[in-house]
């Protein structure tokens, strides 16, 4: 087997195996598409280094395994995208040789590392395991469809709901802030303009920002909620319900025909919310980090359950 750098005459046969593999939640990783069209240009677009941060295994010229880096160094930081491996007799040890050989090609800066296989994805888990990665709290990823599309939703009596102005974003910030302290998103690139869009609640009364939320147009007219935030004095008064249906409500008139998001597994709040409003679980993503973490980490099950006590 052979580990080579990803060029663009190996990217259509590197997507289709991780098309393949995404389609199964024993191998499906977070931040990357279900469909080779949008995994190709994905891939291609990894930051900073597109497919040079992409290597490839191969073995009797076929591809056989595939590991993307995405990194920053402000935090040093790297995101891997997979591994993905299949059509080998030790997947185990090809997922190493991708890691190994991508890890040699990090900047010697970028210290803080980050998996996000589904929970299923037993390869991933037990590369993490070998290489001291920890189990953090998993994220169930939500959907739901936005077609047939639905009533627009009722005006809530307390709040206008309208796209961030200007002379809200120093308050936006600071509820984007204090709610998701250490978030990669920082408060002044939570509004994108068309890549995300920020809708804001503001109060009848005193015209004061009770809450945010923030959606994104994806490839394949995928719709996404990435942040929502409600300042806690304006809690349990339907104004997150209101800022979701609205959410929606502009996703569909965008053409996206489902929404998605991610909400901590323990978030009890956020999960009856999007429950009442039509959302279900697809799957859990469990990050696991090395270098930082930014939660406890989680007590792992035993993926290999103890043997019976032998009887009397
Ligand atoms: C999750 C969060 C946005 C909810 O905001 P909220 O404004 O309290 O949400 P709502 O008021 O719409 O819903 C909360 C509960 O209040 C109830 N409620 C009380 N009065 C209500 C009213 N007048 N109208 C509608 N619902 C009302 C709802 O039934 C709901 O209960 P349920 O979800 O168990 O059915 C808020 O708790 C928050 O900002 N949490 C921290 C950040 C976070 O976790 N974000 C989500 C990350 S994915």
């Amino acid at each position: 087997m052979e580990v080579t750098v990803a060029t663009a005459a190996t990217l259509e046969a590197l997507a289709a195996l991780v098309a393949a593999q995404q389609a199964d939640p024993r191998s499906h990783i977070g931040y990357l598409g279900d469909d080779a069209t949008s995994i190709a240009a994905d891939l291609a677009g990894l930051e900073p280094d597109g497919l040079d941060g992409v290597l490839v295994a191969q073995a009797a010229d076929r591809v056989v395994g595939v590991l993307g880096a995405e990194y920053d160094t402000d935090p040093p930081r790297v995101w891997w995208h997979g591994p993905f491996v299949a059509g080998v007799d030790d997947p185990g040890e090809a997922a190493d040789a991708l890691y190994g050989a991508a890890r040699q090609r990090l900047p010697g800066v970028v210290r803080e590392e980050e998996l996000a296989p589904d929970d299923r994805n037993q390869l991933v888990a037990e590369l993490a395991r070998r290489h001291g990665f920890v189990a953090e709290e998993a994220s169930a990823v939500l959907t739901r469809p936005l077609w047939p599309t639905t009533d627009p939703p009722a005006d809530h009596p307390e709040v206008a709901i309208a796209p961030l102005a200007a002379g809200h974003r120093r308050e936006v910030a600071t509820l984007h802030d204090t709610t998701f302290p250490g978030t990669h998103t920082v408060s002044d690139r939570l509004d994108l303009g068309e890549e995300r869009r920020v809708l804001v609640a503001t109060s009848h009364d005193a015209g004061v920002v009770c809450g945010y939320v923030a959606v994104e147009v994806q490839a394949n007219q995928a719709g996404y909620i990435d942040y929502l935030a409600v300042a806690e004095q304006h809690r349990g008064r339907g104004i997150g319900g209101a800022l979701v249906s609205v959410a929606c409500a502009s996703l569909a008139a965008a053409g996206c025909g489902s929404a998605t998001l991610t909400v901590r597994e323990s978030n009890g709040a956020a999960r009856a919310l999007y429950s009442r409003l039509g959302f279900r679980e697809v799957r859990l993503l469990r990050p696991w980090r090395r270098g930082f973490r930014l939660n406890d980490p989680v007590a792992e099950a035993d993926p290999v359950p103890p043997a019976e006590p032998a009887g009397p």
